[in-house]
């Protein structure tokens, strides 16, 4: 589609994004024009005139004409709705072996967390031509994850999680902005977004491994001790799991016992007490962890309390996260 203005495209998303956006631009365009251009002509040409000061005739509606034009418009509108939901759905639907990546919200900065524990603040780095999710949340307020060069913008909401799918399409570092006030320093809560070959991403991680099981730094010359900060989200679940007594009732064998089992939970529709279905996703974990009855599965009792106020993001991550890891 013609565009009046290039900018870099650099994720899958952004020539999609961009298309209907130049469709909706031509389109407002076009009627702009037609309807100024129009009342210009009408206006030169059907004035009232000194010459003839006769009223202009009282004229009826033409029904035929405006139920054609409401429906040319009904349709055009519905095509765009129907265009920006496609592309709403790429970005929201999980890829099959995507980098998965948590990123929590706070006032004012970006938190990112690899599935290996590694946490980096305000700065994403992440491999080209490979599907990323982001797992999103919020510790406090609402915020918006907004990456410009991506065409991406997803809100970061308390108590949810929301998420956003993408392939990088160019090697480069691109900012990211919240692109929702949320207090003093929402100007300030910049991220830079680093794409790299995914050779260089495998290795970017495989030394930081290393020398997390090294205890130092890759030159040797600065201990970098192991703590609870560089558990992987996985083995922080597993301890959660046990700390906070949830195998009482969750095995992870399969065998249910007061409540489901967690083994092959996660992706998995499941029937609930009121005859509806649910499929099993980060969302409908963080519920059941923060108001267990909300969505109570059949052919269980209504009896798991709440851990609201108890876990931390980073907590209710690591549990999904050890969830997951239970798929198979
Ligand atoms: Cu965070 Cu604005």
């Amino acid at each position: 589609m013609l565009a009046l203005f290039k900018l870099p495209q650099s994720s899958t998303m952004a020539p999609n994004i961009d298309n209907l956006f130049n469709f909706i631009l031509w389109v407002s365009i076009v009627s702009f024009t037609i309807i100024v251009v129009g009342l210009i002509v009408f206006v030169l040409k059907y004035h009232r005139r000194r010459s003839d000061p006769e009223k202009t005739p009282y004229i009826e509606g033409h029904t035929p004409l405006e139920l054609s034009i409401c429906t040319v418009l009904f349709v055009l509108l519905m095509g765009i709705f129907a265009w920006g939901w496609i592309d709403y759905a790429k970005i929201i639907t999980p890829a099959q072996n995507a980098v998965e990546i948590n990123l929590i919200g706070r006032q004012w900065l970006w938190e990112l967390e690899y599935s290996n524990g590694r946490k980096l603040t305000n700065e994403l780095v992440i491999p080209k031509g490979k599907p990323v999710t982001l797992i999103m949340s919020s510790a406090d307020v609402i915020h918006s994850f907004f990456v410009p060069a991506f065409r991406l913008k997803q809100d970061v909401v308390p108590g949810a999680y929301t998420q956003l799918n993408f392939t990088a399409t160019e090697i480069g570092i691109f900012p990211a902005y919240c692109a929702e006030y949320c207090g003093t320093a929402h100007s300030g809560m910049i991220a830079k977004v680093r794409v790299v070959e995914p050779e260089a991403f495998e290795k970017w991680q495989q030394i930081w491994e290393i020398e997390q099981q090294l205890g130092e730094d890759s030159r040797g010359d600065r201990p970098v001790a192991p703590t609870a900060t560089t558990e992987k989200p996985e083995a922080r679940g597993q301890r959660i799991y046990a700390e906070k007594g949830c195998s009482a009732c969750h095995t992870t064998t399969g065998q249910p016992l007061v409540g489901p089992s967690f083994k092959g939970l996660f992706g998995k529709q499941e029937e609930l007490a009121d005859g509806k279905k649910t499929t099993v996703d980060e969302n409908y974990l963080r519920e059941s962890i923060m108001d267990p009855q909300a969505k109570l599965v059949k052919g269980f009792q209504p009896v798991m309390p709440t851990y609201k106020g108890q876990l931390s993001d980073e907590e209710v991550n690591g549990i999904v996260a050890f969830i997951k890891s239970l798929k198979n």
